[in-house]
């Protein structure tokens, strides 16, 4: 598959990251299919695209003629074969659980042509595992996105130990084509930005943990002492906390290295279901918003 022959991409998932990479395919002028289990998911993909779109339109940087024109682009269904029937390239952001995504592979696999390509958005799982369940190790790849979506420039490109050179090449293609600046990573834990940026975010649990400075002053130092655009409080709670907690396990676990010990805090904070923004409650308290 060469990159001038994808025209249609499916995307599986319809949360934070599937909504908002179905949004980066469409503005960058792809057909594109955006599949959740249910309506309603679907229908929050939809409501998670249009939102911010709308406020740009207020703000004069979008007229509601280029909103409808993204959202037209985007056909939503909860049909795993019809989802990926027609596409050219795949990118997956299921829930991040590796049964769930091995299920979704076994079952895509089936309803998919040989040549094309599957990409994981995976933040911490093995893509050479994923692959494995596949008839398509080779054209199997990590396409890791940075929330939000639409606005973040960076996509790490993933090579499991099957992956060909050709697919990570198109890969590479694609993502310039969808206007971001890929990078080439080898499979790792964590892969790169995250294995520096989360344990930061990890310590920074630690520090408010032994009482070192408030949450408020530990985001402020980072925001004003390295420019860094939110603090980690700030960060973690816009990523989920279960998701920094997930890297984190799979850092340790796969290393073996103290260093990457979650901090108790955090798996507290996960387990007492403060898992950031999204459900309205993480370090801060966003319910009043
Ligand atoms: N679609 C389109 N445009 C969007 C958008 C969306 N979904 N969301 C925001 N924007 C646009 C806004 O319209 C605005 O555009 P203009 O500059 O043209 O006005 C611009 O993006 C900035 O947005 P806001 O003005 O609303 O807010 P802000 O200036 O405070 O920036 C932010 C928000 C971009 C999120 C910024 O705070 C930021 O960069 N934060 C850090 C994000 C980050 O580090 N992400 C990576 C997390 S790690 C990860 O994702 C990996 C993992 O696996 C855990």
């Amino acid at each position: 598959m060469k990159v001038e022959n994808i025209k249609r991409i499916c995307v599986l998932g319809a949360g934070t990251m599937g909504a908002g990479i179905a949004q980066t395919c469409s503005q960058a002028g792809y057909s594109v299919t955006m599949m959740d289990l249910t309506e309603e998911l679907v229908e929050g993909g939809f409501k998670r695209i249009r939102t911010p779109l709308e406020k740009r339109v207020q703000k004069g940087k979008m007229t509601q003629d280029e909103v409808e024109g993204i959202i037209s682009r985007i056909k939503g269904t909860t049909s795993l074969s019809e989802g990926v029937r027609d596409a050219h390239f795949v990118i997956e952001a299921v829930y991040e659980d590796m049964k769930v995504k091995k299920e979704v592979y076994r079952e895509i696999d089936k309803a998919s042509p040989p040549e094309v390509v599957f990409a994981s958005n995976t933040s911490s799982l093995s893509i050479t595992e994923m692959a494995a369940t596949t008839s398509r190790p080779e054209g199997f790849v990590g396409m890791h996105f940075f929330n939000p979506a639409p606005v973040m420039k960076l996509v790490e490109v993933i090579r499991g130990s099957e992956t060909s050179d050709e697919t990570v090449a198109l890969t590479m293609d694609l993502s310039r084509g969808l206007g971001k600046e890929p990078v080439e990573v080898k499979e790792s834990a964590g892969f790169l930005v995250n294995r520096l940026l989360v344990p930061m975010m990890n310590e920074a649990f630690n520090l408010l943990m032994e009482g070192i400075a408030t949450a408020e002053d530990i985001d402020k130092a980072m925001k004003l002492g390295t420019n860094m655009p939110m603090g980690p409080f700030e960060l973690a709670d816009f990523t989920g906390l279960d998701v920094g907690l997930a890297v984190m396990e799979v850092l340790h676990r796969e290393t073996g290295d103290p260093r990457f010990r979650p901090s108790p805090l955090l798996r507290q904070l996960v387990r007492a279901g403060r898992w950031g923004r999204k459900v309205g409650r993480g370090v801060y308290d966003y319910r009043g918003e």
